[in-house]
């Protein structure tokens, strides 16, 4: 069967974008990569990509005015290399609504919270502040309001006592890189259906037992 050929945007290190690469090493992974963009010069995650041997291309946005014209020529990037499915991955523009239309439930992001809550930036010290006892990421399809739209997958982590923000965001991105492979399966698989601006997914197991924070005694 053929791969779905899916472009991940970056902005930074990509070790999200490592995440995806090693998962599509498999060739029973229904996903391939076929380019990579960084709006962002010179970043881990283009040599990431160069080390992986799949083309990477960096569209700077500052050498557009305005969101709309960076916008065109990113989708004009990843059409010419015959994209199906975009994941951004530690992508850090907002995108407007003519991009997000354009690529309608075939754009993916990762957020590092539990959606709904946290959106936006600073999420790990934002959760920390507001005393929650689980944290985590969330991957979803991409809609005009910011870190909005149907929820693919979620994975949740503890918050330990005496957590910083950074320490909480390793442990987030820990499972950060075990959902997006996982998220990018299914949306690959075609097992993920948008109704009603949530997802029903097919043939899914058993559900695992529940993360319980604090630990029952
Ligand atoms: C990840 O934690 C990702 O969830 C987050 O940026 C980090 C990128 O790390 N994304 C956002 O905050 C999007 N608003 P990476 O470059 O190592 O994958």
């Amino acid at each position: 069967m053929a791969r779905l050929k899916v472009g991940v945007v970056i902005s930074g290190r990509g070790s999200n974008l490592q995440a995806l690469i090693e998962a599509a090493r498999d060739p029973a992974y229904p996903a391939e990569i076929v380019l990579v963009v960084s709006n962002v010069p010179g970043t881990g995650g283009l040599a990431r990509a160069e080390q992986a041997g799949i083309p990477a291309e960096t569209v700077d946005h500052r050498g557009f005015v305005g969101r709309q014209p960076f916008e065109e020529a990113l989708t004009g990037t990843l059409e010419r290399a015959g994209v199906e499915l975009v994941c951004l991955a530690g992508f850090m523009r907002i995108v407007t609504e003519g991009f997000i239309a354009h690529w309608h439930d075939r754009l993916i992001n990762i957020h590092p919270s539990l959606l709904p809550a946290f959106p936006g930036l600073d999420t790990h010290a934002r959760a920390l502040a507001a005393g929650v006892k689980l944290a985590g990421c969330t991957v979803h399809f991409v809609r005009a309001e910011v870190d909005h739209g149907p929820i693919v997958g979620q994975a949740a982590v503890p918050v330990l006592p005496g957590d910083t923000a950074d320490a909480l965001a390793a442990r987030v991105l820990e499972a950060e890189h075990r959902l997006f492979p996982l998220c990018l399966r299914l949306v690959a698989e075609g097992r993920v259906r948008v109704a009603h601006e949530a997802t029903e997914i097919d043939g899914l197991g058993p559900p695992g037992a529940p993360l319980i924070n604090p630990a029952p005694e």
